[in-house]
């Protein structure tokens, strides 16, 4: 796991291995927060699988899962989960794509097929859902 300078992780957040947090993204864990009520122990969960990358700047909402290989691009706010590889940008996140563990765009034919231009990987998108294909 990478963890670059100024990130706000808090409790409620699990990150799993080879997560990539870049430099001043935060985290939330309260929805709702308001100085004089406290909701300590009331904190929402937001997991981040393995793999994913999370990019400057950015800010992830609390009770939500980013997908394994997700990508979220730099200065986007997550509001709801994300799938797996998916390409999230902008304010609210909206996915604009895939991407591949190496981190680049894949893009599918017809077929619903990618090879990652890096590795050589190839996926295939089923009903809204990307698997790594096994060589
Ligand atoms: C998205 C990203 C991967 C760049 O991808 P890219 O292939 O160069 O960008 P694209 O060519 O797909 O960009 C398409 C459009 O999205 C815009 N765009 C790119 N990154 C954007 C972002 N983070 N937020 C909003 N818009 C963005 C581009 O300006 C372009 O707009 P246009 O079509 O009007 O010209 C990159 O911007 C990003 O956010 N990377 C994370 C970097 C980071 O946080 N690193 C941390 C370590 S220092």
């Amino acid at each position: 796991m990478k963890v670059q300078n100024n990130v706000s992780v808090y409790s409620g957040v699990t990150c799993e291995d080879d997560v990539f947090l870049g430099p001043s993204c935060v985290f939330t864990n309260i929805k709702n927060p308001r100085s004089a009520v406290s909701r300590r122990g009331k904190y929402e969960r937001t997991i981040v699988r393995k793999g994913a990358t999370i990019g400057a700047n950015a800010t992830v909402g609390c009770g939500i899962e980013i997908g394994k290989y997700a990508f979220i691009c730099a200065g986007a706010v997550v509001t709801k989960s994300v799938p797996a590889y998916a390409r999230m940008m902008g304010v609210p996140a909206r996915q604009t794509g895939w991407m591949s563990r190496c981190g680049r765009k894949l893009v599918f034919d017809e077929k619903g097929e990618a090879v990652c231009d890096e590795s050589g990987l190839k996926y295939v998108l089923k009903e809204g859902t990307v698997y790594e294909v096994e060589q």
